[in-house]
């Protein structure tokens, strides 16, 4: 077969490993033997190759897949390495493979059937996340706890108010990846170099053999477009940001008392023997940047590349690996971690109603007993100035509104407001904490995850 290796002038020289995409290739080396086998197929159907010809080499294809990574030669790259491998199976006439299509679009069919997998996986790590968020939001429908705004008290809600926020922005980056998935799941197979083909291919069988929706048409743009990489590690971005407030969150939560991260998502101090460090969160924090570094690295390999095929694209294509594998662990791991975690009911109920956290509800209060909401406001705020009770509330009435507080409000109503529990039963708005809003939206989550 020595006659048939091509490429002696590429053999070696210093650029050698440089030029070569073989070692990242190896994640799509499932995909390039099932590329393969839908094109033979194909070119077989269309009588571009002869039918024992095609039967040797799909035999040849299965003893390299098989043999598996390990055995293959050297190359290029995996396409270039899987070819000469045919070619040593079959002899010279295994050449009859690369008839038709180039490894231009090749290698995008490869990555696009990949990512296809990933994608998938991702998604469903996110149905999982989704899926221990309303598990904790069904089980603290009534357990209250603080809500902050700029990281100060601010309002009483509930854990599973809490845990239903991310379930819903969790919800949207499922449609985004959904979405990215409709666009990556197209075949460039048949648009060869970047110029198309002389032979009477069937692009719409080999895209249908390979379990793809469409063909991209142009075979410039199916060559050369790499837009599905972008976006889909654009929306692996935004996963991964809506991942870091969740994790930021329970590490705040967690070194107040409020929760306690499992053994198996928390690691000890090698110093301070007391220590429980929620580890993991902070590292599916971190996994945010990642992300934004793998979209930013793409668009700017990407940005300006002239059409058609540049070789840039091979050292784009990691970038989009790298974000999709950190953020689909990083999901996995947030998704045990909000599963596994104990609630602290005792230190959220006392906590619930800190920093006088009711006092929207009692200035809510005031103004539906009519009130203007501007001046209920400033009674409150001066309330919160003495002592946030009953007693720091009847003196502030006395002096912003120059009368006693039970002439404007009855007194068990404003204890009421003042309880956090109660505070919460009370925001019962479409999408508010009170536990029958968040029984309709846990029912909603329900159906959305299902669909
Ligand atoms: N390994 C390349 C890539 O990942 C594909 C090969 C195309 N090479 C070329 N010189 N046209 O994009």
């Amino acid at each position: 077969t020595e006659g048939v290796v091509r490429r002696d002038r590429f053999s070696g020289g210093p650029a050698r490993s440089f030029l070569s995409s073989l070692s990242a290739d190896r994640r799509i080396f499932a995909a390039d033997v099932a590329v393969d086998r839908a094109h033979v197929v194909m070119l077989a159907e269309c009588g571009i190759i002869g039918s024992e010809v095609a039967g040797e080499i799909l035999e040849a294809l299965d003893g390299i897949e098989d043999a598996s990574h390990g055995a293959l030669p050297e190359g290029e790259d995996v396409h270039e390495a899987i070819e000469t491998a045919v070619i040593e199976r079959v002899g010279e006439e295994g050449g009859r493979m690369h008839t038709a299509r180039s490894r231009n679009d090749e290698v995008a069919t490869c990555i696009r059937y990949r990512l296809r997998e990933d994608v998938l996986e991702a998604l469903e790590a996110t149905l999982d996340l989704r899926e221990a968020l309303r598990t904790v939001a069904r089980e603290h429908v009534g357990t209250t706890m603080p809500g902050y705004t700029h990281l100060q008290p601010a309002q009483p809600i509930t854990v599973a108010h809490w845990a239903l926020s991310y379930e819903q922005a969790v919800s949207r980056d499922t449609e985004r990846l959904l979405d990215a998935y409709g666009r990556v799941n197209r075949s460039p197979l048949g648009a060869a170099a970047f110029a198309g083909t002389t032979f009477d291919v069937d692009r719409e069988r080999v895209a249908d053999l390979l379990g793809f929706d469409s063909v991209l048409e142009n075979s410039m743009d199916a060559a050369s477009s790499r837009d599905f990489l972008l976006e889909t590690t654009a929306a692996l971005s935004a996963l991964a940001t809506t991942l870091s407030g969740l994790a930021e969150d329970l590490v705040v939560f967690a070194s107040r008392g409020f929760v306690e991260v499992d053994d198996d998502y928390a690691s000890t101090s090698s110093i301070m023997p007391q220590k429980k460090n929620p580890d993991s969160l902070e590292l599916v924090r971190a996994v945010a940047g990642d992300a934004a570094g793998g979209v930013s690295g793409l668009a700017t390999t990407l940005k300006g590349l002239p059409r058609a095929y540049n070789i840039d694209l091979q050292r784009a294509t990691p970038h989009a690996w790298e974000t999709v594998d950190a953020v689909g662990e990083a999901t996995i791991v947030a998704a045990g971690a909000v599963a596994t975690a104990d609630w602290n009911e005792d230190v959220l109920a006392r906590e619930a109603g800190a920093g006088f956290s009711t006092a929207t509800g009692v200035a809510d209060l005031l103004a539906a007993e009519g009130l203007p909401f501007r001046t209920a406001h400033e009674m409150v705020a001066v309330a919160a100035e003495n002592g946030a009770d009953y007693a720091a509330l009847d003196a502030a009435s006395r002096e912003v509104l120059g009368e006693s507080l039970e002439s404007y409000v009855e007194p068990a109503a404003v204890e009421a407001a003042l309880d956090p529990a109660e505070s919460v039963a009370s925001r019962d708005s479409l999408g508010g904490p009170a536990p029958q809003a968040v029984e309709a939206s846990l029912e909603a989550s329900a159906e959305g995850l299902a669909a």
